[in-house]
């Protein structure tokens, strides 16, 4: 198949495009141009700035493609633009998107199922939140394909995934602990980490594109993609200690402590106030969705990390002798 990344070359997308010319399909990009990526040779590249109305129509010109895969659409306008502009050349078109639009919903539970941001008001106030300000804007981006899709058959089939890991994760969001574990000092687990989470591989978030590609009767559906496993932060950190051959001490402090004194707990990126699981069910009964075993993935992302990651530590690493005197002081408060 002829098929256009726009995005492709970070993280999975990057993944993404290496899979999708293994498998024999004629593989173009449009980014910027500002990232180098080590794209297979066969790859195409188009440059311009997706935002731009008229850098995005000059460099599609009039082409077309079997599927066009939007793994940097962000907006309500994004979509508008995409919309606009691949109506009649993608046969079809595949939207990146995130579990944290269920963040936006009033009175979402988990597991957050597919149709609950149709059946589920917005909260209150949640534009005005810019915590919520990348799900709203991942949700109206949706909205808008999905008005496409009713409206003039706009061939969209829309990828909901939660955090992605795994090898180049750009995010550094899973190395914050693994680059604790090494130094092997305490780690401080906001309510003892017990927030329960379903992850997804980025190998897994790639296979799930690819496993759609065969399925033309996904167009006009939202599928949630996710491991199986449901996993806390305790076990996260527990894993990745026996993976990387470290003894971990942790150090449970209460969430609400941390935040009466104004401190946010950066240095424990899954720790969030309450479980964030996505059911799968619907991608397992209609796509036969199975995610690779946890433990595998996890050896594998962190092996990679070990050879290959040679870049700075995460931005919350530069905090840590701060974090090791929390410690020292909750320690010294709650001693009897
Ligand atoms: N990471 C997670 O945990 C997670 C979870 C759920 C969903 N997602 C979704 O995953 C997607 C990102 O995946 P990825 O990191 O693998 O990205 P990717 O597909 O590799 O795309 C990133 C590339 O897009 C290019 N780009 C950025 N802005 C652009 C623009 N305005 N116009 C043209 N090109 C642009 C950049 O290259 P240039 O600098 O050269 O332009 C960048 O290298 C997003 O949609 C995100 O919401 C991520």
């Amino acid at each position: 198949m002829r098929i256009l990344v726009l995005g492709g070359t970070r993280f999975f997308g990057l993944q993404l495009v290496h899979r999708l010319v293994e498998e024999g399909h004629q593989v173009t990009v449009l980014t910027r141009g500002r990232t180098s990526a080590p794209l297979p040779p066969s790859v195409e590249r188009l440059v311009a700035d997706r935002q731009q109305a008229a850098a995005l129509r000059e460099a599609v010109g009039a082409r077309t493609w079997d599927v066009v895969i939007d793994n940097i659409g962000f907006t309500a306008e994004d979509s508008r633009l995409a919309v606009e502009v691949f109506a009649g050349r993608a046969g079809r078109f595949f939207f990146t998107s995130t579990a944290a639009v269920y963040s936006c919903l009033e009175g979402a539970v988990n597991p957050y199922r597919e149709d609950d941001t149709e059946r589920l008001p917005e909260r209150a106030r949640a534009r005005e939140n810019p915590q919520l300000a990348y799900g709203f804007g991942k949700l109206e981006a949706e909205r808008v394909l999905q008005r496409a899709y009713r409206e003039r058959g706009f061939p969209i089939t829309i990828l909901r995934l939660p955090i992605v890991i795994g090898p180049r994760d750009h995010t550094l969001r899973a190395y914050s602990y693994w680059v604790r574990l090494k130094d092997r000092a305490p780690l401080i687990l906001p309510d003892g980490g017990r927030v329960d989470w379903r992850f997804i591989y980025s190998g897994d978030a790639v296979r799930a594109f690819l496993r759609l590609l065969e399925e033309e009767r996904s167009i006009g559906q939202v599928y949630n993609f996710a491991q199986e496993e449901i996993v806390s932060v305790r076990e996260f950190v527990k894993l990745s200690a026996e993976i990387l051959g470290t003894e971990v001490e942790t150090v449970d402090i209460p969430l609400q402590w941390l935040r009466a004194q104004r401190i946010e707990p950066v240095f424990s990126p899954y720790s969030i106030p309450r479980s964030w699981i996505v059911d799968i069910s619907k991608a397992q009964r209609e796509l036969g969705w199975r995610s690779t075993p946890w433990r595998e993935w996890m050896r594998a992302s962190i092996e990679w990390f070990e050879r290959e990651y040679h870049g700075p530590p995460p931005e919350n690493y530069f905090h840590r002798a701060e974090e090791l005197q929390l410690i020292q002081r909750w320690r010294q408060m709650t001693a009897t």
